[in-house]
């Protein structure tokens, strides 16, 4: 399927592994010029080229922490004009709600809530005047099934789906849209590392702790980043216009209402 998006201009915050790396692939093979973006240099290089090479698309390597307001010039001058931006960041740690202070508490909104919106705030009216834009924010199943332990992440993250619902309305006859997609279990590093740990708190392997968590999910594996990403990249599309301010949950099944 031509996604209609050849030549279009994308940043794509957080992605120089897991879930933004599987969405910056998906938009350089619908022929995207692409801004890849993470805080490691060496990580985020590696894997510009390795999406270059893959679909000769125009990858730029942005090295640069989203959350900091030094790090959202670097993604600009790099793009200065995105007609496509997918929001993404990493996630709080897991922790007790009682051990949060007050400024872990903050530090948690700004990074799943406050930086999307500072950045959508920079790249909306621009889009709207050029009568074209797609956003998509990376936020988690954890909105609609909230994990204890992610408290924050969950909130945060309700936070910015609310927060957004009510903007995307406002630039929906621009063709600018803004939608959500919620991952649930995807095979990334993120994810293995919460195997790892539980692995050292049951006192078992990380490949048995992985096999008890899939056993859950109605798809009985994983998600991949390369599945995350075409979905994104659809989202992203000169088809999807009429989709705007929707919840995609990506989850094998795992939760399970109807609705
Ligand atoms: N994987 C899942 O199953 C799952 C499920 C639900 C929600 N999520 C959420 O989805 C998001 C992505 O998860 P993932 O599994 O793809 O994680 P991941 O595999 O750990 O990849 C995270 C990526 O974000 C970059 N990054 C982190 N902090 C950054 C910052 N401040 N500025 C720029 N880049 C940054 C990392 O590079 P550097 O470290 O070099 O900066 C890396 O490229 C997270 O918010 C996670 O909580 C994931």
């Amino acid at each position: 399927m031509d996604l209609g998006i050849a030549g279009r201009k994308a940043i794509v915050c957080a992605s120089s592994k897991g879930l933004g790396k599987g969405c910056a692939m998906a938009l350089a093979q619908a022929g995207c010029e692409v801004v890849v973006n993470g805080r490691n240099e060496a990580t985020v290089k590696a894997a510009a080229e390795e999406i270059a090479k893959a679909t000769k698309a125009k990858v730029i390597a942005v090295a640069a922490d989203v959350a900091s307001a030094d790090g959202q010039a670097k993604l600009f001058a790099a793009c200065p004009q995105p007609d496509i931006l997918v929001n993404n960041n990493a996630g709080p740690p897991f922790r007790d709600f009682r051990e949060l202070t007050r400024q872990a508490m903050l530090d948690g909104v700004v990074a799943n809530m406050v930086v999307a919106i500072e950045l959508i705030q920079k790249v909306l009216d621009p889009m709207a005047a050029r009568g074209f834009g797609r956003i998509v924010n990376i936020t988690s199943s954890s909105v609609k099934a909230p994990i204890p332990g992610l408290d924050l992440s969950s909130g945060a993250r309700a936070g910015l789906t609310a927060f957004l619902a009510g903007v995307a309305r406002t630039v929906a006859a621009k063709n600018v849209t803004i939608n959500n997609i919620l991952p649930g279990s995807f095979d990334t590093d993120r994810l293995r590392s919460n195997f790892k740990a539980t692995a050292q708190r049951m006192g078992t392997s990380e490949q048995a702790a992985a096999e008890a968590r899939a056993v859950t999910i109605p798809a009985r594996r994983f998600g991949t980043p390369d599945e995350f990403g075409q979905a994104c990249a659809f989202l992203c599309s000169a088809h999807a216009g009429y989709i705007t301010g929707q919840n995609l949950l990506i989850d094998g099944g795992a939760f399970a209402g109807a609705f």
